[in-house]
C-alpha cells in the first residue's frame, strides 16, 4: 500500500524462489508476478499548482478502503490468501502516511499476517531491479522472469521529492554517494512548468514541449560550480536562471512573475533549456560516480523523473548495462512497495512495520 503523497495505490504482488538467504547469493527471486495493480492519482490539488497535504490526507482516507477491495477483486484471491501486508512508513507527507499505515495495520492485524514498513525511496528502486518491463494492461497476472545482476552497480532515483545517487553492493545494501543540495530534480521540473503556467505536476509536459522544438535559443549552465561535490546535486540555481529568462522576456522586474502569457515557441524553447541542463547534470555526475569507481557493473535508474525520454537518451551514453524502471513503475505505486518487501524478506530479513530510517539518507 502507498499514500505517501497524491497517489492512493495498493497491489498484489508474488514471489516464487528460494527465499533462504546465502552470503553470495544475494537474490535467489527467479520470478515475479503483479496479481493487481490499482493506482488513483489525486486530482483535488489542481487549482493549487502543487500538492496540499491536508488535502492529500483526507483524499486518502476516502480512497484507501475502495482502492484496497479493487486490489483484491482484480487478483482474484480471498484476504485469508494474502501472507503478508508491505506499506510506505516514510518518507512522505505526514498525514497521508498515517492513513496508509494505520488501514494497512488494520488489515495485517485483522489477517494475524506480518506487518512491512517500506522506506518509499529505496522502494522506487525495486522495478529497475526486478523487472526488466511492465505493461500492466498485458502483464497482470503473468509470472514474469527477474533479471540477472551484477554488483557492485550504481543507482540513482529521481523523483519530485528526492535526487539519490548510491553505489549498490546487493539489492538492499547501499551507501549515498550524494543527493541533491536543494530542490530536487523532479521538484525544478514542477516548479518551471508553473512558472510557464502548467498543470502541476508539469514534468511530462516540460518533456512534450521540449521535444516539439528539439533546440532552443537559450543555453543553461548543468553542472555545479563547486567541484569538491562531484556526485552531488542542486537545481534551484538552473530554476532561477530559468526565472530570469522569463523576467526578461515578459518585462516583468518586480512582483508576481508569470510566463503564461509568452508564446508557445518561447515557452516551448525554455522547456527544451531546461531539459537539457537538468538532464545534463544527472549524466554528468553519474560520469563523476563512475569515473572514480571503475569495477561498477551495472546502472539502476528509477523515481518519477525516469519516464523522461530524454534522460533515458542520455544515460546510453556509459556503455554500461543500463536497467531503467519499467515506465509505468516510474511514478508512485504500491507494486513497488510490494516488490521491496520481497527483496527484503528474500534477503531474508524480518518484517519490521517502523524500521529506523536509512543513516545518512536525508528525509
Ligand atoms: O516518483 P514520483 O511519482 O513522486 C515522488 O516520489 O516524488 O515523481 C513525481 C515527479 C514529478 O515531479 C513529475 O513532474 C516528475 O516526477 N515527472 C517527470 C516526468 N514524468 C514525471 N519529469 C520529467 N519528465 C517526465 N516525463
Ligand atoms: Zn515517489
Amino acid at each position: 500500500m502507498e499514500t505517501s503523497c497524491d497517489e492512493t495505490a495498493v497491489s498484489i504482488v508474488e514471489g516464487r524462489g528460494d527465499f533462504s538467504h546465502t552470503q553470495t547469493r544475494f537474490s535467489c527471486l527467479s520470478d515475479v508476478r503483479v496479481l493487481s495493480h490499482v493506482v488513483e492519482s489525486q486530482t483535488s490539488h489542481k487549482p493549487f499548482g502543487g500538492v496540499v497535504p491536508e488535502v492529500a490526507a483526507r483524499d486518502h482516507l476516502a480512497k484507501i478502503d475502495e482502492i484496497a477491495r479493487q486490489a483484491l477483486a482484480q487478483s482474484g484471491l480471498k484476504i485469508s490468501d494474502i501472507d503478508g501486508v508491505a506499506v510506505t512508513y516514510g518518507p512522505g507527507l505526514i498525514g497521508a502516511l498515517m492513513v496508509g499505515v494505520l488501514y494497512a495495520q488494520g488489515v495485517a492485524v485483522g489477517l494475524g499476517k506480518p506487518l512491512f514498513g517500506v522506506n518509499h525511496v529505496d522502494a522506487h528502486l525495486a522495478p529497475a531491479l526486478l523487472l526488466s518491463s511492465f505493461n500492466p494492461a498485458a502483464d497482470v497476472g503473468c509470472w514474469l522472469k527477474t533479471p540477472s545482476l551484477e554488483f557492485p552497480s550504481l543507482a540513482l532515483t529521481v523523483s519530485g521529492g528526492h535526487c539519490i545517487l548510491s553505489e549498490l553492493r546487493s539489492p538492499v545494501d547501499r551507501s549515498i554517494l550524494g543527493t541533491t543540495l536543494d530542490d530536487a530534480c523532479g521538484e525544478a521540473f514542477d516548479k518551471v512548468a508553473k512558472l510557464l503556467g502548467f498543470d502541476y505536476p508539469g514534468g511530462p509536459e516540460v518533456e512534450v514541449r521540449a521535444k516539439k522544438v528539439g533546440k532552443s535559443r537559450y543555453k543553461f549552465a548543468s553542472t555545479l560550480q563547486d567541484k569538491s561535490l562531484p556526485t552531488h546535486f542542486s537545481f534551484s540555481g538552473l530554476k532561477t536562471a530559468v526565472l530570469e529568462v522569463v523576467r526578461k522576456e515578459t518585462g516583468t522586474f518586480r512582483g508576481k512573475i508569470s510566463g503564461a502569457s509568452l508564446s508557445d515557441e518561447i515557452k516551448n524553447e525554455l522547456c527544451y533549456a531546461f531539459q537539457e541542463a537538468a538532464v545534463g547534470q544527472l549524466a554528468d555526475r553519474m560520469q563523476n560516480a563512475l569515473s572514480e569507481r571503475p569495477y561498477i557493473k551495472r546502472i539502476f535508474v528509477a523515481g518519477g523523473v525516469a519516464a523522461n525520454a530524454r534522460f533515458r537518451e542520455r544515460f546510453e551514453q556509459f556503455g554500461i548495462p543500463l536497467h531503467f524502471a519499467p515506465l509505468k513503475l516510474c511514478s508512485d505505486n504500491a507494486t513497488m512497495i510490494a516488490l521491496d518487501a520481497l527483496l527484503r524478506l528474500n534477503r531474508g530479513e524480518d518484517a519490521k512495520p517502523f524500521p529506523r530510517y536509512q543513516e545518512g539518507l536525508k528525509l
